[in-house]
């Protein structure tokens, strides 16, 4: 049966990727922080943003085609940075990369991911952003810098919202370790996600690659408290700079909710500002990450590059963000949803929902493009 009708909207890929992830990993993907409010507040926040239609305009033509950062994509969203990837379905950096370079669209890979950089290169073209956890020592940094520019990374994402761990509780509870400890519990899980369990055989248990070149830390750590947290430093003003000036790519921050912080990111050089609250999983008591938006716009001036990410769940959402004033839209989730429940393939089928319910929602407001969604914000 057409995918399309088996599975029409995220939620559907959704639902059949709990039942095809082991629970430990699906935890992981899946969960916020503290009680989960931020998480719900984030959902609310995009539920209230309503847009104004317009009829009577005859056939419209829409054009979804977007430029950012000097490179030119088919739509105005991509994919964003999500740890261990791979293991919650097998081979996944791969599958995001081939996809990213199919459907002409941005695929921030993580520091935290399974795969290096190194393993991407034959499969990211110039669709590649590199997103950093920064690193205390100046040396690891430099080879870090290295590693991502000649692997093919051309825009990198500094992530500023992880300044400590949360405790994520959900995701403790559900018995995630690093590296993945084999236990009953654990055995129990997999025992009823055989494709995972297959693809794991094939390609291996997840490890770390990137970050794992620096960490000498032997024996295993609990699922908040990854070898990545023994490199990273918080970031301050002066590490901005330093990266500015050892970068001579697309610089992005990542993880801006407050007006304050996003003047000084475009003061300080920075080429972009993504504002996201990291899907509500690092603090629990914080505005809809949706909310920031528009005071973040006003702050930057109507020109300056803006991101968005968090709790985007349609092609709908996307026009959201963009009508207050984002330039580009990224997702988590989302493209995990997909994997987990179609394999490589639920990648695409997660672009075409995305993409279909943009154009469905486009025809409503009488829009060729995106961005003329801000002039219908009520
Ligand atoms: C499982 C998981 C792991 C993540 N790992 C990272 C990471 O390593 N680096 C980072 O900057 N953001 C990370 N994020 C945050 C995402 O980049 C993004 O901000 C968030 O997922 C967007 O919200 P959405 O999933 O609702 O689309 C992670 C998110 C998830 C769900």
């Amino acid at each position: 049966m057409d995918l399309d009708n088996r599975y029409p909207a995220l939620s559907d890929l959704r639902a059949r990727a709990r039942r095809r992830i082991p629970h430990f990993m699906w935890e992981y993907l899946d969960s916020a922080t503290g009680t989960e409010q931020g998480m719900h507040r984030n959902r609310a926040g995009l539920d209230r943003i309503l847009l104004r239609p317009q009829v009577l305009k005859g056939e419209v033509e829409h054009d979804l085609t977007t430029t950012f950062l000097g490179q030119t994509y088919a739509r105005p969203f991509g994919i964003s940075p999500v740890g261990m990837s791979g293991a919650m379905w097998p081979g996944a950096e791969g599958m995001l990369a081939r996809l990213a370079v199919r459907k002409e669209m941005p695929f921030c890979l993580s520091t935290m991911a399974t795969r290096a950089p190194e393993d991407l290169k034959d499969d990211i073209g110039n669709r590649g952003w590199f997103q950093l956890y920064p690193p205390g020592q100046p040396e690891i940094l430099q080879d870090m810098l290295d590693r991502i520019r000649t692997s093919g990374f051309h825009t990198l994402v500094l992530t500023v919202d992880v300044p400590s761990q949360s405790r994520r509780e959900r995701q403790t509870r559900g018995g995630l370790t690093h590296p993945p400890a084999i236990t009953p519990r654990t055995l129990a899980h997999i025992a009823t996600c055989p494709a995972w369990a297959m693809g794991t055989l094939k390609h291996g248990m997840p490890k770390m690659p990137f970050i794992g070149k620096y960490s000498t830390h032997k024996g295993p750590l609990p699922s908040t408290a990854h070898i990545g947290y023994l490199l990273r430093v918080p970031p301050d003003w002066d590490y901005v700079k330093r990266l500015r000036d050892l970068w001579n790519g697309p610089f992005i921050i990542k993880g801006v909710l407050n007006p304050e912080d996003a003047k000084a990111c475009k003061a300080a050089g920075v080429d972009a500002v993504w504002v996201s609250n990291h899907a509500a999983r690092q603090f629990d008591g914080g505005p809809a990450a949706i909310d920031c938006v528009a005071p973040v716009r006003k702050a930057v001036g109507p020109d300056y590059p803006l991101l968005y990410c968090s709790g985007i769940e349609n092609g709908l959402d996307i026009l959201r963000a963009i009508a207050l004033g984002a330039d580009f839209v990224m997702l988590g989730k989302a493209f995990h949803y997909g994997l987990g429940a179609l394999g490589e393939k639920g990648g695409d089928h997660t672009v075409h929902i995305l993409t279909e319910d943009m154009l469905c929602n486009m025809g409503q407001l009488g829009i060729t493009r995106p961005n003329e969604a801000r002039d219908r914000l009520i």
